[in-house]
């Protein structure tokens, strides 16, 4: 009796897994987490809009998630027809139990790309080993310099004469994977880091598309 109990969740996951993988071998999905504004999040979907990427090569956002329920771009994915769903961060322990369920919310997707887009969390190495080579970020420096937090201050500080933003694969340690696309912008005299980061994110809404359009064109 304990055996046909054990027995008939693990067929339904399995059944699942083949569905998921059969999902993917026809359409290739992309998540996106996000935690605040969205801008780079709406860039992406508008790409994948105006290019016909579904017609082309069967990508679509298949949903955008949030850690943060009053995230300003649930509500602009929702006015671009886009699937939302909220993994509250704070209902949870440990970064590990984050971390689960919100592969429980992306699994079901079978992402060929998750996009982190402004995603405020630390992800996992259990995570990032997950979705490994295809889990990217986007980061406001040109790296490797200023990893971490404040980087447009800190590139005015340093007294810096460009600056600029990086699309990378995310692995277990901050802001260090492969180097996927950049752009660079002057830092202007007088420049806070509010104007600074306005310039910046406008290259980021013309590299981040585009680095997402190279991964399905070239397997990046
Ligand atoms: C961007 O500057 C990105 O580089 C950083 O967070 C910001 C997110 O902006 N990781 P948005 O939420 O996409 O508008």
């Amino acid at each position: 009796m304990s055996q046909v109990g054990h027995k008939g969740p693990a067929r339904s996951g399995a059944r699942q897994t083949l569905n998921y993988r059969l999902m993917a071998s026809l359409q290739k999905n992309i998540v996106i987490l996000i935690s605040g504004t969205g801008s780079n999040m709406v860039a992406i979907a508008r790409a994948a809009q105006k290019q016909a990427w579904q017609q082309k090569w069967g990508v679509r956002v298949a949903a955008v998630i949030s850690n943060n329920a009053a995230a300003g771009g649930l509500t602009l994915a929702k006015d671009l027809g886009l699937a939302t769903e909220v993994v509250p961060h704070k209902s949870f322990e440990s970064r590990e139990a984050f971390d689960a369920a919100l592969m429980a919310r992306i699994e079901p997707h079978a992402p060929a790309l998750v996009v982190l887009a402004g995603f405020m969390r630390i992800l996992t190495p259990g995570f990032v080993q997950h979705y490994a080579g295809r889990l990217i970020n986007i980061h406001p420096s040109l790296l490797p310099a200023f990893t971490g937090l404040n980087t447009h201050q800190r590139a005015i500080d340093a007294g810096c004469r460009v600056a600029g933003t990086t699309v990378h694969q995310v692995t277990s340690e901050l802001d260090q994977g492969d180097i996927l696309a950049q752009a660079v912008v002057p830092v202007l005299p007088g420049d806070s880091a509010d104007t600074l980061a306005a310039r910046v994110l406008t290259q980021e809404h013309i590299i981040y598309p585009q680095a997402v359009r190279d991964f399905f064109e070239r397997g990046v």
